[in-house]
């Protein structure tokens, strides 16, 4: 088999870079380690940056997104028992992020792939890289007892954090910066109206909660928990008492309970690895790094990612200019580090750091007094949370 592109990955990113680039007309095969039901099984976040959603419309898969996604103008930020409003719109020059189920999303990119009949193939096992440094890299991959053969002119690594990809390019290329927290997520789906029209990010002595929504119907909660607590330590009840008692007195009055339909613990991590290229290989999305959910950029920096690649792709097919591949890796990287700085940023703010020292506790707080004083402050936050420039 022969294709110009070969994407590994059937998540957002490899699914998103495959359909800009079948509409100019550049052939792509996606070869995904799972099943696609397993892959639409994952509940993912589901804030959108501006920018993401350009994409999806560009790639002709944003009709649902838009019928169905909301457009939010700003979220708030509980604290001391009370709840302050970050106005996107007004601090970001007019901006906003829309709110769609990164579920859903990826059912849309599938759903565009079959309708191009783009090339998905599911239950790749096995999959290795070969002559990644030659110009003619080939990929194989196991289907069965047979090896199949994949010759092409790029490989796309966006297999995510525990891909094959990264771990192709050899250790003493590769550098990797990474950083732990000392705390997870807890998260809940449940089928219940959402607590409140816009998300809250709650910093509390106890610990950090997240009230958010995928629709009016569908709401998403996390609470910050210790390392050492797993899914089987929070019943139900046990979670909505403690998510409660981490908002202001009046959210939680009116907080609508209801079974989970869906309950998961996630550690929290920050990592990036350098170069996002190697030869004809190029990382996408988390296959190079890894961000705390705190701001939402996950999906979001996997999105100028695509941007850069997409573009660059078009150039060298359409018109010989290596360009944008040659400069990929540091025009990625430096979008990737402000989101990683972002996101570091709101984590440390918002959570109880288990060690945290008193001077600690009070620059935390410090960096929420100065946020709500300053006009420069919130236009900061805006326009990282709304999205940077690709
Ligand atoms: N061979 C083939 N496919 C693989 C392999 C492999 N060796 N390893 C992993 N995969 C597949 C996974 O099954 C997954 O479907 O690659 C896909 C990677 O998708 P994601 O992990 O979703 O990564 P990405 O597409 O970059 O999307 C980033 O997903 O994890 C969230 O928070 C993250 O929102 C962000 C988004
Ligand atoms: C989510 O809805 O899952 C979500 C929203 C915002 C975040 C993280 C997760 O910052």
């Amino acid at each position: 088999m022969k294709t110009s592109v070969c994407i590994i990955g059937g998540g957002p990113s490899g699914l998103l870079l495959s359909q800009l680039l079948h509409l100019k007309g550049i052939n792509t095969v996606i070869l995904e380690r799972q099943s696609r039901e397993y892959v639409l099984g994952r509940i993912r976040a589901g804030v959108l940056e501006h920018g993401f959603a350009e994409l999806m419309r560009e790639a002709q898969c944003g009709e649902r997104m838009d019928r169905e996604g909301e457009i939010h103008e700003g979220f708030f930020i509980a604290h001391d028992g009370t709840q302050t409003r970050v106005d996107l719109h007004k601090y970001s020059g007019g901006s906003s992020v829309v709110v769609y189920g990164q579920t859903e999303l990826t059912r849309d990119l599938y759903e565009a792939r079959d309708r191009m009949k783009g090339v998905v193939i599911h239950n790749a096992e096995d999959v290795q890289l070969h002559d990644l440094k030659s110009g003619s890299p080939w990929v194989t991959y196991r289907n069965g007892d047979d090896i199949v053969r994949i010759d092409c002119d790029f490989v796309i690594g966006a297999d995510g954090f525990h891909g094959v990809s990264r771990k192709s390019i050899p250790r003493d290329v590769l550098q990797e910066h990474e950083k732990a927290y000392p705390f997870g997520w807890l998260g809940v789906l449940s089928r219940t109206k959402p607590v409140s029209p816009e998300l809250i990010y709650a910093r509390h002595e106890r610990g950090f909660a997240l009230c958010s929504l995928r629709s009016q119907t569908l709401s998403r909660y996390y609470i910050q928990v210790p390392l050492s607590d797993s899914v089987e330590d929070w019943t139900d009840d046990r979670f909505w008492a403690e998510l409660k008692r981490r908002l202001p007195a009046d959210v939680a009055a009116r907080l609508i309970t209801g079974p989970s339909i869906e309950k998961s613990i996630a550690p929290l991590r920050s990592f990036v690895a350098e170069p996002m290229r190697y030869g004809n290989l190029f990382l996408a999305g988390d296959a190079a790094h890894i961000v705390p959910p705190t701001g939402a950029r996950g999906l979001n920096s996997a999105a100028s990612d695509i941007y850069y690649l997409y573009h660059a792709l078009m150039a060298h097919y359409q018109s010989g200019d290596d360009s944008g591949l040659d400069g990929y890796s540091a025009k990625a990287l430096a979008r990737v580090w402000k989101a990683q700085r972002f996101s570091w940023w709101m984590t440390t703010m918002l959570h109880t750091f288990p060690d945290s020292t008193s001077y600690e506790q009070r620059l935390q707080q410090t960096e929420l007094d100065y946020l709500f004083s300053s006009d420069k402050a919130m236009g900061s936050l805006a326009e990282n949370y709304v999205g940077l420039p690709f």
